[in-house]
């Protein structure tokens, strides 16, 4: 056993199809590294709990060298007790057809509830990953509801669009994924969001040099990353999950951990103004992170006409998915 203090993560939805795919991976040390002991604080809800039963007995099973302790709850109080880090998964996945902000009216009020209790029960420190849709409003529900703790500390997850973009333009390069840096997800987790391949580059070169069809970088590229989880549920009949919980777990380690010199990681904060973007709403930008832990969004990168063009769409709708929960739930975001 490890010596370091264990890191406490919570996961809501933690018997679902994201959850089962995620928290074995960091009971086994494959977030935060093979010398850092991890507790899960595992919450359900109703019919959830007995799944959840199951997957505790599979953790027992498993005998992980660094899981120190597993909770197992219904009740967000004792789930959200103490913890280090909140990845908020559970919520109603989209169906063929929808868009992700057509779950704001079933979903919204979920984090209302907990980000208040995480607002009570988490350290003062507790860092928030919302995964579950539509991320980028619901992370502000949580944010806003939990109105002590630091608006840095929560995040919502873009990093999914981020490794698809990177697939798709290592595809197109005849490159490996991990070839392709610097790529940005800018503004909402939705099909309005503006993948960047402006700023993006392959093997250390800039990627509109790499690939000369330009033509395809602005629309069919964009275009697939943007459509690609509603692509996903067409194929599968469920929403992605195995590549979310991935997309999930990788976010976590880049807000763990400093960011590789000349790179960045996408994930959405709130705005302070930065770009020009509108302060207030949860958007995605470029990110990296400091030995210390805190995170800077990466400045002085160059949008052309495009890019703000692009990025003005998912600002405002981003601004509209906010004044739409904000009369739904009764409270100001
Ligand atoms: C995804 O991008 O695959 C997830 O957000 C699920 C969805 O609704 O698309």
């Amino acid at each position: 056993m490890a010596s370091k203090t264990p890191i406490r993560v919570a996961v809501t939805g933690a018997a679902g199809n994201i959850g089962y795919a995620a928290i074995f991976r960091i009971a086994s040390g494959a977030v935060f590294g093979p010398d850092q002991p991890v507790a899960l604080n595992l919450i359900e809800v109703g019919p959830g709990l007995n799944a959840l039963a199951g997957v505790v007995m599979e953790l027992a099973d498993c005998a992980f060298p660094l899981l120190t302790d597993v909770v197992a709850t219904g009740d967000l109080d004792e789930g959200f007790r103490d913890v280090d880090w909140c990845l908020l998964i559970g919520a109603v996945p989209r169906k063929d057809g929808m868009e992700r902000k057509d779950l704001l009216g079933i979903n919204a009020k979920i984090f209302v509830g907990q980000g208040q209790a995480i607002g009570r029960a988490a350290k003062k420190t507790v860092k928030v990953l919302v995964v579950g849709n539509p991320c980028n409003t619901n992370a502000l529900i949580a944010l806003r509801s939990a109105a002590h703790l630091p608006a840095e500390n929560f995040f919502a997850m873009t990093r999914l669009d981020e490794n698809r973009a990177k697939s798709q333009l290592a595809a197109k390069a005849g490159a490996h994924a991990s070839d392709v840096k610097n790529v940005g997800i800018w503004g909402n987790h939705s099909s309005t969001q503006y993948p960047d391949f402006t700023n993006a580059t392959i093997k250390g070169r800039p990627a509109t040099e790499v690939i000369t069809d330009h033509a395809w970088l602005k629309e069919s590229f964009v275009s697939d990353v943007q459509k690609r989880g509603a692509v996903v549920i067409k194929a599968r009949g469920a929403s992605s999950a195995a590549s979310a919980a991935n997309a999930a777990l990788d976010t976590l380690r880049a807000l763990h951990f400093p960011t590789p010199a000349g790179d960045w990681h996408s994930v959405a904060v709130l705005s302070k103004g930065d770009y020009g973007i509108t302060p207030g709403i949860m958007f995605g930008c470029p990110i990296r992170t400091k030995a210390d832990g805190q995170w800077e969004i990466v400045q002085g990168l160059t949008l052309d006409a495009f890019s703000r063009e692009k990025i003005a769409i998912t600002e405002k709708e981003l601004l509209e998915e906010r004044a739409t929960a904000a009369e739904a739930l009764g409270i100001k975001l």
